[in-house]
């Protein structure tokens, strides 16, 4: 087993005691189960560096992104080596901002631990004494994937709640822990209130994860959710636990009544200095 430098680096400091096994190697990052004296066993995901994964870092995901300093931006524009190092330092730094967001939300996620230079320590999910398998592993029956499909998309629901798209949602980032669904992977993943693509990022998740557990369910289809909880989130209807229905037109219908009660409040509320103050005349 391969350990990386920046892994190597966290056990001759004392951080990691032990790299036990390598759970998966792949184009972005590999991802080992460690022991340490902190946490316990937990799971460290090593980034791989800037240039083996830049096509994640595509224009829709950093648009709206800014790190707070304009010297910073401009170099992480520009594609010099300070602004390459600047870039992906952000990339990690933004996986690990995302979970501590949507932990403190109570999502279904892997509590984040550490955030070290190109490594993150998070929980390690685990299923029957296993790390939990990939949504894509599986085989499920008509009920199972109708249920997860609704699973998902509630807690997609509750990201967006929290301000966050995942946008690069799929079977592969969803892992099943006593079958549940838990979301992984979230370096990109994009602010909902800044990033212009947000909601064809939002909807796109969702057909990803409709167009896999249609294999076991087809009429997963039917069901619309992303444009069901863009639609309640426009119109600040949407609660982390407001139940959805996947009736995009019913959703539509009941956003529009809301809209007309809310004029109407309003308009009562305009004109009721006129019943208690008449000017003179
Ligand atoms: N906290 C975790 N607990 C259990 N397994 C995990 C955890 N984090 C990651 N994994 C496993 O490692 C795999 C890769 O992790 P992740 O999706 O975060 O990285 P990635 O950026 O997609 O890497 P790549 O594209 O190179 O596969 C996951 O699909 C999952 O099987
Ligand atoms: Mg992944």
């Amino acid at each position: 087993m391969l350990i990386p430098e920046a892994l190597r680096a966290l056990i001759e400091d004392g951080q990691v005691g032990a790299v036990m096994r390598q759970l998966k190697s792949g184009k972005e990052a590999s991802v080992f189960v460690v022991d340490t004296p902190a946490f316990g066993v937990c799971a460290a995901k090593v980034y791989k560096s800037a240039e083996k994964r830049s096509f994640r870092q595509r224009e829709d995901y950093v648009e709206g992104r800014r790190s707070g300093d304009s010297r910073m931006d401009r170099a992480m524009a520009k594609g010099s080596r300070f602004g390459r190092e600047q870039r992906e330092s952000a990339w990690q730094g933004a996986e690990s901002a995302a979970m501590h967001r949507l932990h403190a939300a109570g999502l279904r996620i892997p509590r984040p631990l550490l955030s070290a230079e190109g490594v993150l320590l998070m929980e390690l999910v685990m299923d029957h004494g296993e790390p939990a398998p990939q949504l894509a592993n599986g085989r499920y029956s008509r009920e199972q994937a109708v249920r997860l499909h609704r699973a998902i998309a509630q807690q997609v629901a509750a990201m967006l709640c929290a301000g966050l798209v995942h946008a690069d949602l799929s079977e592969f980032n969803i892992l099943l822990a006593g079958g549940q669904p838990v979301i992984i992977d979230l370096p990109q993943a994009v602010d909902a209130a800044r990033n212009n693509n947000a909601k064809r990022l939002l909807v796109r998740d969702l057909a990803n994860v409709t167009r896999f557990l249609a294999r076991f369910a087809p009429e997963v289809r039917r069901f619309d959710y992303g444009n069901e909880m863009w639609l309640l989130h426009e119109q600040r209807l949407l609660r982390p636990d407001t139940a959805l229905t996947g009736r995009f037109q019913a959703a539509r219908q009941i956003a529009d009544a809301q809209i007309v009660l809310q004029a109407i409040a309003e308009a009562k509320a305009a004109r009721l200095p006129s019943r208690v103050w008449t000017p003179a005349t």
